[in-house]
């Protein structure tokens, strides 16, 4: 997730160009640049780092001219540095990107082949020697050349692009990555949202998937990629700029609880191969043999990041049959734990900075194991010293409380144990096909399941004076029940504990009475019966059960609200539907009405959600 700026008009596009790019930091900040047409040509100035460095180049290099684009970085192909930073040029081209060019590495091969030299490891530099290739070849304007260019890429992308040969003009595209014109008087502007455009015009074009769009002064012009003329009413945006960053939602935990299905979306593509059933996992950084010689898998990770790596545990060991362990790093690093060159260490960490997973593969490290950093800040320091990464994609994640990053990182680690199955010949071919065809369908169930958001906001009114919570769950439900215990803890900061639902009766079971609600992660699974069992203990004490459950399952209902309970809110009683899916992708699913139950109990209390109270979004000291 980057963000992208562009302005065309009649003052200096260097401060408006800054300005956007402020907006959009929450969007990415690992490096900027800008590219503007001046009375030289086009001349582009990049810095790593945070938006006040390439400020401070500018200082140095003034660019002037008033028809430039702009970028703020979070890195997905190619670590963070001037080289990777945007915009990228070739030739006459500069470009932009937001998203992820599925393809990039063959195309890279292909030009390359023709003689093409590349400054960067990017995917999106394959995007401007594209246009500059195709343009030469057409000779046409620079829309058709990016109109040419984007029928040869797949993937995710919304590009802006500046050509030295036609100054006054920006062309901007996009698929599956947003992009928002602003139509000024004598200007326009484009974005990756319209945070960046609020300061200067609140009307504004929705560019749609497959257009492209020429922007001057004092014109748009919309088309598809076949190049037909798209004719759309511009819309007014009333909102502050405040709302725009949080794209509407009152904070950004909330948006990045919406945003899953589209960060699940990024996370799987171009690793799901439909076709064989197989995962494509080069980054894994594997061959066959060194999957089967591995006799153990260590996950290491702390918090949320370790309550995936409980989940990934379950699927290494059911999947690819691996002995498989998890510990929190700030245990591994002072028990002296020992190693082996045959140990897989998988570290598990939304920043890659967490000092007691840093410290603890260190450890590994030492003793040989071979460690596999499962990420999503590139280039973060345990995707440094790992032997290989498997980066999230989730975009950056600004609420202190983890969701997105949560969710990608159970699909990263499914997608692992499957690649290890496989290769391992303890998975058939028959398995992975229905865990990979399952997967691609996870991110259309998760807006199923977002869809209901108002009915848990209604639950969740009913318990804001809670004073304790249990979340039960079993199988892969048990890591569950743990995040949704912690996301209540740290930002409604109510007690609450998760439980593997069958430890309840070795001790939890005499906490429960009227006045305990109980989270009950049902689906159907191999644990169904069982947990039913324990719901059914639970309202035999009077405990309040709050069930996430397969859409349909008539039997939760009773056992929740009693013969002819129709579900919904009623009396105290409540069911969540998530679809029906297979057992291994469900975390994926019963975790969305965990985070949005903490959501809304926190906002009804009125803490302070996306920076709740005590705590660091990285941890980096022990
Ligand atoms: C999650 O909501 C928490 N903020 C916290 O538990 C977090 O998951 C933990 O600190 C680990 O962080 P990491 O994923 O960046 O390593």
């Amino acid at each position: 997730m980057c963000g992208i700026v562009g302005y065309v008009g009649a003052e200096q596009c260097t401060p408006i160009l800054v300005d956007g790019l402020r907006r959009l930091e929450y969007r990415g900040y690992d490096s900027a640049g800008l590219a503007v047409h001046t009375s030289s040509g086009l001349e582009v100035i990049r810095a790593v780092g945070k938006l006040t460095n390439l400020e401070k180049e500018l200082g140095k290099h003034p660019l002037v001219g008033t028809t430039g684009i702009g970028h703020t970085r979070w890195a997905t192909h190619g670590r963070p540095s001037e080289a990777n930073a945007h915009p990228h040029v070739a030739g006459d081209i500069a470009v932009v990107h937001n998203g992820i060019i599925e393809n990039h590495a063959a195309i890279r091969r292909e030009l390359q082949s023709k003689g093409v030299k590349f400054a960067s490891d990017t995917d999106t530099e394959i995007v401007a020697h594209l246009i500059e290739e195709t343009q030469k070849q057409q000779k046409g304007s620079l829309e058709d050349a990016v109109r040419g260019a984007l029928q040869r890429v797949h993937g995710a992308y919304a590009i802006a692009v500046l050509s030295r040969k036609t100054p006054g003009e920006i062309v901007v595209a996009k698929d599956q990555a947003p992009m928002v014109i602003g139509l000024g008087s004598g200007a326009m502007y484009a974005a990756s949202d319209i945070a960046a455009l609020l300061a200067y015009t609140r009307d504004v074009l929705f560019l749609e998937d497959g257009e492209v769009a020429t922007l001057t002064r004092e014109s748009v012009r919309v088309t598809t990629l076949a190049g037909a003329v798209v004719k759309r009413a511009a819309k007014r945006i009333d909102w502050s700029v405040t709302q725009a960053e949080k794209g509407g939602y009152k904070h950004f935990m909330l948006k990045e609880i919406f945003e899953q299905p589209r960060a699940l979306e990024d996370t799987l593509r171009g690793r799901l191969d439909l076709g064989s059933g197989d995962i494509v996992g080069e980054e894994i950084g594997m061959t066959p043999e060194i999957a089967k010689s591995i006799t153990r898998v260590y996950f290491v990770a702390c918090g949320t990041s370790a309550h995936a790596a409980s989940a990934g545990r379950y699927w290494v060991e059911q999947l690819a049959r691996i002995p498989s362990t998890l510990e929190i790093g700030s245990e591994v690093r002072y028990r002296d734990p020992v190693f082996t060159p045959t140990d897989l260490v998988v570290a598990v960490s939304q920043s890659g900075e967490t000092a007691d997973t840093l410290a603890a593969v260190k450890a590994a490290k030492a003793q040989g194991a071979r460690v596999l950093a499962v990420a999503n800040v590139l280039d973060s320091a345990i995707p440094r010293i790992a032997d290989a990464s498997l980066y999230t994609h989730a975009g950056p994640e600004i609420g202190v409380a983890s969701t997105k990053c949560f969710t990608t990182q159970l699909a990263a680690l499914l997608m692992l144990a499957v690649y290890l199955g496989k290769r391992r010949g303890a998975l058939s071919d028959e398995a992975s096909h229905r865990i990979v065809d399952a997967l691609s369908h996870v991110p259309v169930q998760m807006r199923q399941v977002l869809s209901d958001a108002d009915l848990v906001k209604e639950i969740a009114k009913r318990y804001i004076k809670a004073q304790n919570m249990l979340f039960l769950g079993r199988g892969t439900g048990y890591p569950i029940a743990l995040e949704g215990a912690l996301k209540v803890k740290e930002i409604s900061y109510v007690h609450a504990e998760g439980y593997a639902a069958g430890e309840m009766k070795h001790g939890p079971i005499a906490l429960i009475d009227a006045e305990m609600p109980v989270v009950v992660i049902c689906p159907r699974d191999a644990h169904y019966e069982k947990v039913l069992s324990n719901m059914q203990e639970v309202r035999a004490r009077e405990g309040d059960v709050i069930a996430v459950c397969t859409a349909g399952d008539t039997e939760v209902r009773r056992i929740v609200g009693g013969d002819g309970y129709a579900g919904g809110v009623a009396g105290n009683e409540s069911v969540i539907e998530i679809p029906e899916a297979i057992p291994e992708v469900l975390p994926l699913l019963t975790v969305i009405p965990m985070q949005l139950i903490a959501y809304y109990m926190a906002d009804l209390k009125g803490t302070d959600v996306d920076q709740p109270r005590n705590l660091a979004k990285t941890v980096t000291v022990e």
